[in-house]
C-alpha cells in the first residue's frame, strides 16, 4: 500500500497565485518526508477545467474553454516544476480518462437509484447564472443590483439525495474523530451536517452551461463542476479504469491518507458531497479519506482575491529568491490550519535569518575547519565530554519531535524541532573553539569528537530539512558526501569520512 495524497485541484479561470503555491508546497513537503522516511508515496495533484468559471472567463478573452483553460494548466504545471513540486499523478478534468470515469459513476449510481430527476422553480440570476436562494437577499430583502436581472425559472435537473445519507454522514464524522484535521474543522463540519437541508443539484442543461461532462444517459444535461472534480481523486488513483496501465492501481492506492484543502472547501464539498458521494459508490467507512484543512495566506488581514488586486505572484517570487527560500518561508511562517498573514519582508528575514545566517554559517564552519584542521577526514571518536553528550541527546530528541510533528501533519512544529539543532551546534563551535583546540597538541582527541559532531548534526539536519528545501538539502549532502547515507539515527557518518570543498548554499536578499 502506497501512502497517497492529493490536494484540491485549482480553478482554471485565472493564474495560480501564492494560496495554490502554499497548498500545492505543504502537500509536496509532507509527500516527500513520506516518500524518504516511510517508504513508497503517491502525490497527485491537479487542475480543474470545466465549469462555468472557465466558460465565463473563456468567453471574456474570445477563446474556446478548452483553449483557456490549456493555457491557464500550461502556467499551473510551469510553475509546479519551478517550485520543485515532485507530483506522481497529473489530475486534468479534461483529460477522457477521467471523463470515462465520471460517466461510469453517474450511470452506476443512476443504476443503483441514488440520482433522480426532478422540477425546480426558483429565481434565476441571468448575469450570474444561478439559482438564487433567501440567502443571497440583502438587508432589505431583495436581489442586489450585482445578481444583474433576477427571473423566476423553472427547470428540470438531476439530483443527489443528500438528505437519504445525512444520519450516515454525522455517524461517521462522529466516530471518526480523525476524518478531518485540525480537529476545530470538525466542529464546524459537524455543525454544517445538522444544518443540511436540501438535496444536490448534480446536472446543468447544455443550453445554459455546455462545458463540462455529458451526462451519458440524458445527453441535454453536463454534469456540475463540483461532482466532476471531486471524483478526479479516484479517477486519477485508477478507479473504474479497467487496469489502464497508464494509470495506477487503485487497490496499491485507496484510501487516500492526506486530501489536502483549504478551509472554504470544506463545507459543503469535501466535508458532506464528497464522503457521501463516495458512501452511495459503494466505499466503506473504513475506506474514506482523510481531510487535511489548510487556513488561507492573506494581505494584511485581508482576503487575497483578484478584484481586489492584491494577489500575490508565486512566479515572481520564485525567481527573486528561488525555490528553496519561497519554500522555507510559507511553511516556516504558518501554522498548519490557521490563516497566516504574508509579507515579502518576512520572506527576507526568514531567509536572511534562518537559513543565510543560522544553517548557512553552520554548515560552512563545520565543513571549512574539517578540511582546515583535518583535511577533510572525520572520525566518531568516543569521549565523554557533557557537552558532546548532550548534543547527541538533543538530536535524538529533536528527530524524533520532527517524526512525530510530521505524523501531525504539523510542519511548523517539524522546522521549528530542526532548528533547535541548528542553534545548538553553532553554540557548540563558539564553545568548543576548534582553532584554539587545534593548537593544542593535547585536545587532538577532543577536536575531532567536535568535528565529527558537527559534521553528524549538519548531515541530519541536511535530511530533515530535505522535504522542505530539497535544493539546498542536496547541495549540503553533496558538500558532506553523504547523499546515501539516509538515516536519522545518530552516526550515519562512518569512521574515516572525507568531505567535499565547502561553498554557499544560501544568498542573502536585501529588503
Ligand atoms: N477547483 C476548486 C477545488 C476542487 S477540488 C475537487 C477550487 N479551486 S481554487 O483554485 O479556488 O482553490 C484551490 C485551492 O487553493 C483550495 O484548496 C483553496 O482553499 C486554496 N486557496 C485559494 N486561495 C487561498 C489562499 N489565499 N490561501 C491558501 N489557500 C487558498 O476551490
Amino acid at each position: 500500500m502506497k501512502y497517497f495524497i492529493t490536494t484540491a485541484i485549482d480553478y482554471t479561470n485565472g493564474d495560480p497565485h501564492i494560496g495554490h503555491a502554499y497548498e500545492k508546497i505543504l502537500a509536496d513537503v509532507i509527500a516527500r518526508y513520506h516518500r524518504t522516511f516511510e517508504g513508497p508515496t503517491f502525490f497527485l495533484t491537479g487542475v480543474d477545467q470545466h465549469g462555468q468559471k472557465v466558460q465565463q472567463a473563456a468567453q471574456k478573452s474570445g477563446v474556446q474553454p478548452f483553449d483557456f483553460a490549456q493555457e491557464v494548466t500550461r502556467k499551473f504545471l510551469a510553475l509546479w516544476d519551478k517550485l520543485e513540486i515532485r507530483k506522481d499523478g497529473w489530475a486534468a478534468t479534461t483529460d477522457p480518462r477521467h471523463k470515462k470515469a465520471v460517466q461510469k459513476v453517474l450511470q452506476s449510481l443512476y443504476e443503483k437509484g441514488e440520482l433522480v430527476k426532478a422540477k425546480y422553480s426558483g429565481y434565476y440570476s441571468v448575469r450570474q447564472e444561478q439559482f438564487l436562494t433567501d440567502k443571497e437577499r440583502n438587508e432589505a430583502g431583495v436581489f442586489g443590483t450585482e445578481w444583474g436581472e433576477v427571473i423566476l425559472l423553472e427547470e428540470e435537473n438531476w439530483y443527489f439525495p443528500l438528505l437519504k445519507h445525512k444520519e450516515w454522514l454525522k455517524n461517521f464524522v462522529e466516530k471518526h474523530p480523525d476524518f478531518v484535521t485540525p480537529a476545530f474543522r470538525r466542529n464546524e463540519l459537524l455543525n454544517a451536517i445538522d444544518r443540511l437541508s436540501g438535496d444536490l443539484c448534480v446536472s446543468r442543461p447544455k443550453e445554459r452551461l455546455f462545458w463540462g461532462i455529458e451526462f451519458p444517459f440524458d445527453p441535454n444535461y453536463v454534469t456540475f463542476v463540483w461532482f466532476d472534480a471531486l471524483l478526479n481523486y479516484v479517477s486519477f488513483a485508477g478507479y473504474l479504469s479497467d487496469s489502464d496501465p497508464s494509470l495506477p492501481d487503485f487497490t496499491e492506492l485507496w484510501p487516500c491518507k492526506a486530501h489536502i484543502i483549504g478551509k472554504d472547501i470544506l463545507v459543503p464539498a469535501h466535508g458532506i458531497y464528497w464522503p457521501i458521494m463516495l458512501h452511495a459508490m459503494g466505499f466503506s467507512d473504513e475506506q474514506m479519506p482523510r481531510l487535511l484543512v489548510h487556513g488561507w495566506w492573506n494581505i494584511s488581514g485581508a482576503k487575497m482575491s483578484k478584484s481586489l488586486g492584491n494577489t500575490v505572484d508565486p512566479d515572481i517570487l520564485a525567481d527573486r529568491y528561488g525555490a528553496d527560500a519561497l519554500r522555507y518561508y510559507l511553511m516556516r511562517d504558518n501554522n498548519v490550519g490557521h490563516d497566516s498573514d504574508y509579507s515579502e519582508e518576512n520572506l527576507v528575514k526568514r531567509n536572511n535569518s534562518d537559513l543565510a545566517n543560522d544553517l548557512g554559517n553552520l554548515v560552512n564552519r563545520t565543513i571549512s575547519m574539517s578540511r582546515r584542521y583535518r583535511g577533510g577526514r572525520i572520525d566518531p571518536v568516543e569521549l565523554n565530554d557533557d557537552d558532546l553528550n548532550s548534543i547527541r541527546d538533543l538530536a535524538n530528541s529533536v528527530t524524533g519531535r520532527y517524526r512525530a510533528a510530521f505524523e501531525r501533519f504539523e510542519v511548523h512544529h517539524a522546522i521549528e524541532a530542526a532548528w533547535e539543532l541548528v542553534t545548538r551546534a553553532n553554540a557548540l563551535v563558539e564553545q568548543k573553539a576548534p582553532w584554539k583546540l587545534a593548537k593544542e597538541p593535547a585536545a587532538t582527541e577532543l577536536l575531532h569528537a567536535v568535528l565529527y559532531t558537527l559534521a553528524e548534526s549538519v548531515r541530519l539536519l541536511a535530511l530533515m530539512v530535505s522535504p522542505v528545501i530539497p535544493t539546498a538539502s542536496e547541495k549540503i549532502l553533496a558538500q558532506l558526501r553523504a547523499a546515501d547515507i539516509r538515516t536519522l539515527e545518530w552516526g550515519g557518518l562512518p569512521s574515516g569520512h572525507e568531505l567535499d570543498e565547502p561553498f554557499p548554499i544560501f544568498p542573502k536578499f536585501d529588503l
